[in-house]
């Protein structure tokens, strides 16, 4: 198949795009390079632009006709900046996608994979969560994933193409081989934060401890960047069955299944690199929540795809990756 990955030059497109190499597929690459590198599209069919560039997206479209799925990566994804700047987040992501969509309705591209995320799912209280879990998502960011699931859904039973959105629960690590991983090596999540605490030689700041979960702290479904990569292969290669002119619209959490809290995450740090981390405790932050896990079944029932990869293999590669990054720069 050939598949065109917007977001391509990202963290997940380019991981994505590997992935469907290694199966055996075609790939082209749509990425204006806001936050994408040049580096992860070498060799491959790289566009650079944007999303709502409708000549380029036609132009792109007119060279490979023969595009047979688009897996729609493309985004703006900070939280805080997305609560600095709605407007900016609800251009991006909604608008640019309308006009994306549009020009792939137009020259009858019939697959779209969506990279949703589980931040749109409500109250998150430490617990399992499914496809049908009540959406209530917390900010701007979130808001903009729920607002095009309800654009893809819509637009699937209209007849304009089918759909899956893919709920990413919390994506950690790097392609295994260490050929992409983060652009930016530690980001705002808890390992990137154990990662910078032990760069720094400070503690690791465990911030709230009595959180309804099996030891006070934190949980979150951290799924190997790989693992979500192959979902995505499987996605492709099986839409037909999982999409059908029946049920045009399909929502599936991508995640482990299985929750790991703050003090398990820096135990596995500790196994991974075979040093005691410092840790000290505080307070909950304003405007956190307990988390919670991905209820897979349906990704194991449609995609015949389950997580493989452990935490510690995302701690390992998350670490590898970043020594690499950083001694190129
Ligand atoms: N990383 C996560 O934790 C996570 C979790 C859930 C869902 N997601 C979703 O997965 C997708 C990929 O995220 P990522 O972590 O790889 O982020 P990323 O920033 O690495 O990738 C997004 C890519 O989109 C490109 N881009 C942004 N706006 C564009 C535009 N208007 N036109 C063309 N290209 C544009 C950027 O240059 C970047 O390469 C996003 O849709 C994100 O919402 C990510």
């Amino acid at each position: 198949m050939k598949v065109l990955i917007t977001g391509g030059a990202g963290y997940i497109g380019s991981t994505v795009a590997t992935a469907c190499l290694e199966a055996g597929h075609e790939v082209v690459l749509l990425d204006d390079l806001s936050r994408g590198l040049r580096s992860f599209g070498e060799g491959r069919h790289l566009y650079v632009g944007d999303i709502a560039d409708g000549d380029l997206v036609d132009s792109l479209l007119a060279d490979h006709p023969d595009i047979d799925a688009v897996v729609h990566c493309a985004a703006r994804i900070v939280v805080p900046e997305s609560v600095a700047d709605p407007l900016g987040y609800y251009d991006t992501n909604v608008g640019k996608t309308i006009l994306l969509l549009q020009r792939l309705r137009d020259a009858g591209i019939a697959r779209i994979v969506f990279s949703s995320s589980a931040s749109v799912y409500a109250g998150e209280t430490g617990e399992g969560v499914d496809e049908s879990g009540r959406l209530a998502p917390a900010s701007p960011y979130a808001a903009t994933k729920a607002m095009i699931e309800q654009i893809l859904h819509d637009a699937s039973h209209a007849g304009d193409f089918r759909a899956i959105a893919l709920r990413y629960f919390n994506p950690i690590g790097a392609d295994p081989q260490l050929r992409t991983g983060l652009q930016n090596p530690t980001p705002s999540h808890a390992l990137g934060k154990i990662m910078q605490a032990r760069a720094a030689g400070e503690p690791f700041t465990i911030t709230g401890t009595d959180w309804p979960t099996r030891d006070g702290s934190g949980l979150r479904d951290y799924i190997h960047v790989w693992d979500l990569a192959l979902a995505h292969v499987a996605a492709v290669e099986r839409f037909d069955d999982i999409a059908t002119a029946a049920e045009p619209y399909e929502v599936i959490n991508l995640g482990t299944g299985d929750g790991v809290t703050v003090r398990e995450l820096v135990a596995a740090f500790e196994r991974v690199t075979g040093e005691a981390l410092a840790v000290t405790e505080t307070e909950r932050r304003p405007g956190d929540q307990a988390g919670a896990f991905a209820i897979v079944d349906r990704a194991a029932e449609v995609l015949d795809w389950r997580a493989q990869r452990s935490v510690d293999d995302g701690v390992r590669d998350a670490i590898a990756w970043a020594e690499k990054f950083r001694s190129q720069i």
